[in-house]
């Protein structure tokens, strides 16, 4: 254990690299082949034996669903092979986060992992979650699920020194979305419309190569915990609100201790503490490449891993000769 933090030793940043490559590489052999079922349990399943590998006593607060509902890497179950001795971490996980765009082919798809010390993680529930993110470098509270998005578009552009209308805005290709596009439309703004895969969406405001500013409208809460893991590492803003459609979805987030319905969550209600955010690659995307098969047996994957107490991000490229 280092001085740097209490439960999250800095030898399991290449760790959590290597349980994102294995679901990654896994996940990879179904690109393309229509069958996303296949793709997620071969990812989860991957992700798992990778996990248990791992000298932690790790317990999934984020997972594949509930554990009537999935049978792997549900919430609550216990992972790591040092459970009641080793460091006690919580985990959020999308072993194959984009089921649909790998069975497609299609961008961004990931394999995708959140660490904290025990208690540093929303519980969210599987519901949706309204978002806002913006980069690093503006004023803290400039934009705010409290506001219109046309107030927000419009301190985002003055705060940048340009137009409303050259704002590019991220937002999930969702019929429930039709109304924040013809307000962002109405603006002038470029709208960068996403399939699937908003943890790579929301990151993406970090990185001024994807020209994306802000990212607006509603994706899994799970994901939404993700990517403000990976936001609390790189800088940059992010607000959460959970959606309800129904009493069911309010009774699941009272059981997983949410009590305020209408809470706006920002970085720190989200992930508390340390906390490292790994991610590889499935298909090529915003963030990373995806796997590569080689002539010769040869996959290469690219990673990011951070760390929030340390600042650091690392950009790992793998090469790997054999198949686990
Ligand atoms: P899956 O990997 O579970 O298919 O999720 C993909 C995704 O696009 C997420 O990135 C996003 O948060 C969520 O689905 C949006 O949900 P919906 O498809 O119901 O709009």
């Amino acid at each position: 254990m280092t001085k740097a933090s209490s439960a999250l030793d800095r030898v399991l940043v290449l760790e959590m690299v290597r349980v994102t490559e294995a679901a990654a590489i896994a996940a990879s052999r179904l690109v393309g082949r229509g069958d996303e079922k296949a793709a997620d349990h071969a990812a989860v399943e991957a992700m798992r034996a990778a996990f248990n590998e791992l000298e932690f006593d790790g317990t999934v607060v984020i997972g594949e669903g509930e554990r009537d509902e999935a049978p792997m890497l549900y919430i609550g179950e216990k992972v790591g092979c040092a459970p009641g001795t080793g460091p006690k971490i919580d985990i959020a996980l999308d072993p194959l986060e984009g089921t649909t765009i790998t069975a497609k082919a299609g961008p961004n798809a990931l394999a995708v992992l959140a660490i904290a010390e025990e208690g540093g993680l929303l519980n969210a529930p599987d519901v949706y979650m309204d978002k806002l993110a913006i980069g690093p470098g503006y004023e803290k509270g400039l934009v705010g699920l409290d506001r219109t998005p046309t107030e927000n578009i419009k301190a985002l552009a003055a705060a940048k020194g340009v137009q409303p209308n050259e704002i590019i805005a991220c937002v999930l290709d969702r019929p429930r979305h039709e109304k924040l596009i013809a307000e962002l439309r109405s603006l002038g703004c470029g709208i960068m419309l996403i399939p699937d895969g908003d943890v790579a969406g929301v990151i993406a405001v970090t990185n001024p190569d994807t020209t994306i500013d802000i990212y607006m409208g509603s994706g899994g809460a799970p994901e939404g915990v993700l990517a403000a893991a990976a936001l609390k590492c790189v800088g940059g803003q992010f607000q959460g609100r959970l959606l309800f459609r129904n009493d069911d979805e309010k009774a699941r987030a009272r059981k997983w201790g949410v009590t305020d319905l209408d809470r706006i969550y920002h970085l720190d209600d989200l992930v508390k503490g340390d906390a490292i955010f790994a991610a590889t690659g499935v298909t090529d995307g915003s963030l990373l490449e995806g796997v590569k098969r080689r002539k010769g047996g040869c996959m290469t994957t690219e990673s990011v891993v951070m760390r929030a107490s340390s600042g650091t991000v690392r950009w790992v490229k793998g090469e790997h000769y054999k198949e686990r």
